[in-house]
């Protein structure tokens, strides 16, 4: 793990509205994430998590506050450079996401390259790797509306792996899913987070899932919590065995080789 951070929030601060109708959403965050780490942002809805990652992943501006990226100032940033990070460095797993429903897988995963300026022959080459990555290449010519919920989940992560990203930001990945398939997805996102070394940061609800990953961030109401505090906060969710260190494991059997997946 790099010494350095790769993405820091200093005081970061996030209103809605006006006047009598504003909202902090977020009341001063600090964090650093490392390169490589997975992170997971926990905590209950509406406590800001889905705020704090679009502002992490540079979708979104704070009202106060800033954040690095491998030690640069990104409020300085034009849209243009903006836009190249995110669309060079990011993978992005997000509900709110939509595929192109009409359009097919492929094209789907094809879209971050034509953004990038891709050839064709070779962003068919990459989105077809990253279609087998998730174990979906059979489903290339399909149309995206037609697959199952996890299966759309898994076209997300392809999008999200096929420019070979830094850091995947994932907002509740297997939120909608049920639990078989919540934890292929699983599985798929830890994989390429131990195989490639991308960071992972993971939003989510789901202590289970916030369990898997290095580290855990647990806001409530636009702060952060520290871990002792949060875990008292979270009593009513605490299945008992999730202090337990050996969970926090990424044993080999967690860990998939996503590459070797099948043709
Ligand atoms: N665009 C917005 N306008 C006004 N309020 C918002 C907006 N986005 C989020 N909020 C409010 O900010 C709070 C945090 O939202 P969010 O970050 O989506 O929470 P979480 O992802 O933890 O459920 C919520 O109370 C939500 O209603
Ligand atoms: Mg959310």
């Amino acid at each position: 793990m790099s010494k350095k951070p790769l993405l820091s929030a200093r005081d970061l601060r996030k209103s809605y509205g006006r006047r009598s109708a504003r909202f902090e959403a977020l009341k001063g965050i600090n964090i650093d994430i490392y390169g490589g780490e997975s992170v997971a942002i926990i905590g209950k809805s509406g406590s800001g998590k889905s705020t704090l990652m679009h502002l992490f992943a540079l979708l979104d501006k704070p009202t106060q506050g800033s954040i690095r990226l491998n030690g640069k100032n990104t409020s300085k940033l034009n849209a243009h450079s903006l836009n190249k990070i995110r669309n060079k460095e990011f993978g992005f797993v997000f509900q709110s996401f939509f595929m192109n429903s009409n359009d097919t897988v492929l094209n789907n995963v094809i879209l971050p390259l034509k953004i990038a300026g891709v050839s064709f022959r070779e962003r068919r080459r990459r989105a077809m790797d990253a279609l087998r990555v998730v174990e979906l290449a059979d489903k290339a010519k399909n149309k995206a509306n037609d697959l199952s919920g996890g299966q759309k989940q898994r076209v997300c992560i392809a999008r999200a792996i096929v420019n070979d990203p830094k850091v995947i930001f994932a907002d509740e990945p297997t939120g909608n899913l049920d639990s078989a398939t919540g934890e292929r997805i699983e599985k798929l996102l830890f994989g390429l987070n131990k195989k490639k070394g991308i960071t992972l940061i993971i939003v989510t609800h789901d202590q289970d899932l916030a369990d898997k990953c290095d580290r855990q961030i647990h806001i409530a109401d636009g702060k952060i919590f520290d871990e002792s505090r949060s875990q008292e906060l979270d009593l009513a969710n605490f299945d008992g065995d999730s202090d337990n260190d050996g969970m926090r494991d990424h044993n080999t059997t967690k860990h998939i080789d996503a590459e070797e997946a099948e043709e």
